[in-house]
């Protein structure tokens, strides 16, 4: 959701504050400000729209200072306008603050202040904090953030200003904060990106800490004001990796990384003389009777390829549920239930609080994660790294992909444990799981087809995505792309659903997108799209080259290569991805940064 960047040091803070949203703003980007402490108070900044709007006014008023703070805004309270924009300060400018997060209580909060004679000046959640704060204030800013932090109900991740110290004080309750440390100087951010230029050290701050940075280093309390350790983790990947290179932009390059993706996902992680798939898990697979998959969005459907995995390779009952739904849903799992939470980023709210309530329940559980320290990470029995490095992009692509194929060596590895799979069958989807890479390299080549086709789709009024078995999850996902980066409207159903009532929509103007990889109910794929195509419909099928068994039924042909059904989804993300980036760009939208969305959910 929001961007946050804060700085204490030597440097030009405006400077550095600014290329850290910068490389933020995938997070949220409805308006965007800054403030600089100055002796004497604080000077603010806010601009509604983009981060560039704010920079435009810098640009007119540059502003200089020890340090500042700043914010990109994905507004849940309040309009995204200037006055909503953050950092919120006090009225005599003392104080200055940014937030990610909601406060739930703000309301009696607000009431109470009002009541005290604070003059509120925007319609966000957040300046309550800043309220308390100052309220609270008597020389030391930690005490007195601490001393308003235990009044909040909610999530926050806050960093904190006052004029009267060289300092920043930052908190954090469920929305993700990392520390960074130079010489001489410190650093907060909503992510790594923001400060990885400046340093590779950094601390992820854990729910419940407060710490201050200063110029020397950085000290961390817990709420109440005890002393607290910070462990101090180095940053493996270069900035490189989060940056456009060359490209148009960040969702084409992370589509064409997708093959070196794949080699890193499965890594040394496969073994062709055992048939099995080294996770490192600490978990028996003898140990579980289900498993229940929780996730939101992409990962979800990425969810969903895993549970026809799990279930053809391992035999184990599987089911997928919505993060948001099973949270509230007073789950049935037990201590033989394994509960997989699935995530990019690690930090999405509702995946957190579903596995939280898996765990609650006695479950064992395993996140598949793309994101170290991350605040799923801190609270799951095992871990597996998909390996996709930084995903800047809103559009999730590369992680897919790379979900699904842990998915599939996690069937493997749990098939082989509990006898499902033979050495032999082992052997052979290993082999085929190494095939992926180049596969999805081959796929890549389609392109200039898939932009073609891509042109008709961003006419339609609607686009209808169809698929069977293990492509019911591959058509959700295609639609969802679309729908996300053109904002064309797209739905997704079962092939096999159309004739009970979905079919009724089919016209000129609505187009089917069907995945009709070769398998065994090709056969009946191909009739449901001669329906299709009786009734005005036009159809694109992605289809495996050199298989017939469609017999004419598409209208377009979007040939992928062929490959083991279970797998076929990796392959298939491809051109269900172009086509959703090519739609994109003919209608001119912002490929990246989409409207209303945001990179990393971290509010419900
Ligand atoms: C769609 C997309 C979202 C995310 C969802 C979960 O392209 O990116 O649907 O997949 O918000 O995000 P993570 O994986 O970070 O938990």
């Amino acid at each position: 959701m929001c961007g946050i960047v804060g700085y204490v040091g030597p440097q030009n803070a405006t400077d550095v504050v600014i290329e850290g949203l910068r490389r933020l703003e995938y997070r949220g980007y409805d308006s965007a400000g800054l403030s600089v402490r100055r002796p004497e108070g604080h000077v603010t900044l806010k601009r509604s729209g983009k981060l560039k709007n704010l920079e435009d006014a810098l640009e007119a008023t540059p502003l200089a200072g020890a340090h500042a703070i700043g914010h990109t805004r994905w507004a849940t309270h309040g309009p995204p306008t200037d006055r909503n924009a953050h950092p919120h300060v006090t009225e005599d400018t003392r104080v200055a603050l940014i937030h990610n997060g909601i406060i739930e209580n703000h309301q009696a909060l607000r009431e109470r202040l009002n009541g005290a004679g604070h003059v509120f000046t925007s319609d966000t959640d957040s300046e309550v904090l800043v309220h308390l704060i100052e309220e609270a204030y008597d020389g030391d800013l930690s005490d007195a953030v601490r001393a308003a932090l235990r009044q909040v109900e909610g999530a926050y991740a806050v960093v904190v200003s006052h004029a009267d110290h060289d300092e920043l004080v930052v908190a954090r309750m469920t929305s993700p904060l990392v520390l960074g440390y130079g010489e001489g100087e410190t650093f907060v951010a909503s992510d790594v990106p923001a400060i990885l230029k400046h340093t590779r050290r950094v601390s992820y701050l854990q729910d419940g800490q407060v710490a201050t940075l200063r110029p020397a280093g950085i000290q961390a309390t817990d709420l109440e004001g005890h002393p607290q350790e910070l462990e101090i983790d180095t940053i493996d990947w270069d900035l490189e990796a989060a940056e456009k290179g060359g490209w148009p932009h960040f969702m084409l390059k992370e589509i064409y990384e997708q093959p070196q993706v794949l080699v890193n996902t499965l890594s040394d992680r496969l073994s062709q003389s055992t048939g099995d798939a080294n996770l490192n898990l600490t978990l028996d697979p003898s140990a579980i009777d289900r498993i229940v998959i929780v996730a939101a969005g992409t990962a979800s459907y990425a969810g969903e390829v895993g549970r026809t995995l799990l279930e053809r390779w391992a035999r184990i009952p599987t089911t997928v549920e919505v993060a948001s739904e099973f949270r509230y849903a007073n789950p049935i799992v037990d201590a033989r239930t394994l509960v997989v939470a699935v995530s990019q980023s690690g930090e999405t709210i509702d995946t957190l609080e579903a596995v939280r309530e898996g765990i609650r329940h006695g479950a064992r559980s395993l996140a598949i994660l793309n994101s170290k320290g991350s605040s799923i990470s801190r609270e799951v029995d095992d871990i597996i790294d998909i390996h996709a490095g930084p995903e800047i992009g809103v559009a999730s692509t590369k992680a897919y992909v790379a979900m699904v194929t842990v998915f599939a060596m996690l069937a493997l590895h749990f098939g082989r444990a509990r006898g499902a799979l033979s050495l032999e069958e082992g052997q052979d989807r290993v082999a085929e799981l190494k095939r992926l890479p180049n596969l999805v390299a081959d796929a890549l080549e389609g392109r200039p087809a898939i932009a073609a086709a891509a042109r008709s789709l961003a006419e339609a009024r609607s686009v209808l995505y169809l698929g069977r078995g293990v492509h019911v999850a591959s058509a959700k996902e295609g639609a969802l792309k679309l729908k996300e980066i053109s904002y064309v409207h797209a739905e997704a159903f079962p092939t096999g659903e159309m004739k009970h009532g979905p079919i009724a929509l089919i016209d000129a103007a609505v187009p089917t997108v069907a995945v009709a990889t070769d398998g065994p109910l090709t056969g009946k794929t191909a009739s449901n799209l001669q329906e299709i195509k009786a009734r005005g419909g036009r159809v694109f099928a992605i289809a495996t080259r050199g298989a017939d068994g469609l017999d004419g039924a598409a209208d377009v042909r979007l040939d992928v290569p062929p490959v083991e059904d279970a797998l076929a989804p990796v392959v298939v993300a491809v051109p269900l991805q172009l086509l959703a980036y090519e739609a994109s760009v003919a209608l001119g939208r912002d490929v990246d940064q989409p409207r209303n969305l945001a990179k990393s959910v971290t509010v419900e």
